[in-house]
């Protein structure tokens, strides 16, 4: 199997990325030109092609649940509850929610990557503070097919590549071990975030940050035993998600 990834950058800033996981050059080919099309504005833009030894299948993705609120600050306490319900103490969270409110990048703004949080202490556990973790090395096995299943399901309508990149991301994330995830997006634009677990599922909620807002994140919330396991898989293991 090849993992294909795409980054793009404009003026020495990283505009867009995504990624695809795929078995065959005809796969690959629609996909690159589908990647291809993804950043709006770019100067520059790396393509890598890479072999991929060992693939894991997991068979669903976390159940989808929405929840809309008039204002940022409702957001942040059902936020708060949600990730109290994956066992995440309110202290930790409200320290999570005011590190991304701030701008979880000690030299200012936005990470590369995202926070590892002790689950306990509210400790950030990453190597690096301004490039964070990332996850990589995901995708869905079929995207057609959940563009039909969602539309089956009556929530065609949620179907974005966004959606589907930050819920196989933030499935990859438990499958790893992260106990629970908090993002919402630097899109200036975008301001639906969610909060994601093994027992709560995938939780879009909106809005999490004020519309023209540029500051961004992700937080995991982890255990501080294993880290470096946990690392290894979230940037190194490759998983394909079977669907919703
Ligand atoms: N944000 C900011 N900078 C990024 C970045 C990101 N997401 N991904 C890569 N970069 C830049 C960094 O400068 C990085 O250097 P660093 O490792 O010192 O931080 C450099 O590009 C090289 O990164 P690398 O990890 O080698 O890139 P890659 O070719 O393996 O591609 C991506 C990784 C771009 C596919 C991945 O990071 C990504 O963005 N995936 C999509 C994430 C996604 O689906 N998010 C959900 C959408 S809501
Ligand atoms: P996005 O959802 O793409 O707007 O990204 C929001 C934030 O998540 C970014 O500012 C980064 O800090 C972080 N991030 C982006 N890509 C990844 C990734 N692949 N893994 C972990 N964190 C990421």
């Amino acid at each position: 199997m090849l993992s294909l990834r795409m980054r793009a950058e404009k003026e020495g800033k990283h505009v867009s990325g995504a990624e695809r996981l795929v078995s065959t050059p005809e796969e690959l080919h629609r996909a690159l030109r589908e990647l291809l099309k993804r950043p709006r504005e770019y100067d520059k833009m790396f393509i890598t092609v890479e072999e991929v030894q060992s693939v894991e299948v997991l068979p669903r993705a976390l159940t989808i649940y929405s929840h809309d609120f008039r204002r940022v600050e409702d957001a942040h306490e059902f936020a708060v509850k949600k990730l109290g319900e994956e066992g995440i103490p309110e202290k930790v969270v409200r320290r999570a929610l005011e590190l991304l409110k701030a701008g979880a990048n000690p030299k200012g703004g936005n990470m590369r990557g995202a926070v590892l949080m002790d689950f306990e202490s509210g400790e950030r556990l990453e190597p690096d503070r301004e490039r964070g973790v990332r996850t990589v090395r995901m995708d869905w096995k079929d995207r057609k097919g959940l563009r039909k299943l969602l539309k089956e399901r009556g929530i065609k309508k949620h179907y974005t590549d966004r959606l589907m990149d930050a819920l196989v991301l933030a499935t990859k994330n438990v499958h790893c071990g992260v106990l629970a995830e908090l993002c919402w997006s630097d899109d200036p634009e975008y301001t639906t975030g969610y909060v994601a677990g093994k027992g709560i599922g995938y939780v879009r909620i909106k809005p999490m940050k004020e519309q023209g807002n540029p500051l961004g994140g992700r937080v995991y919330f982890v255990r501080r035993d294993r880290l470096q396991e946990l690392i290894e898989c979230l940037e190194s293991r490759a998983l394909i998600v079977e669907t919703l």
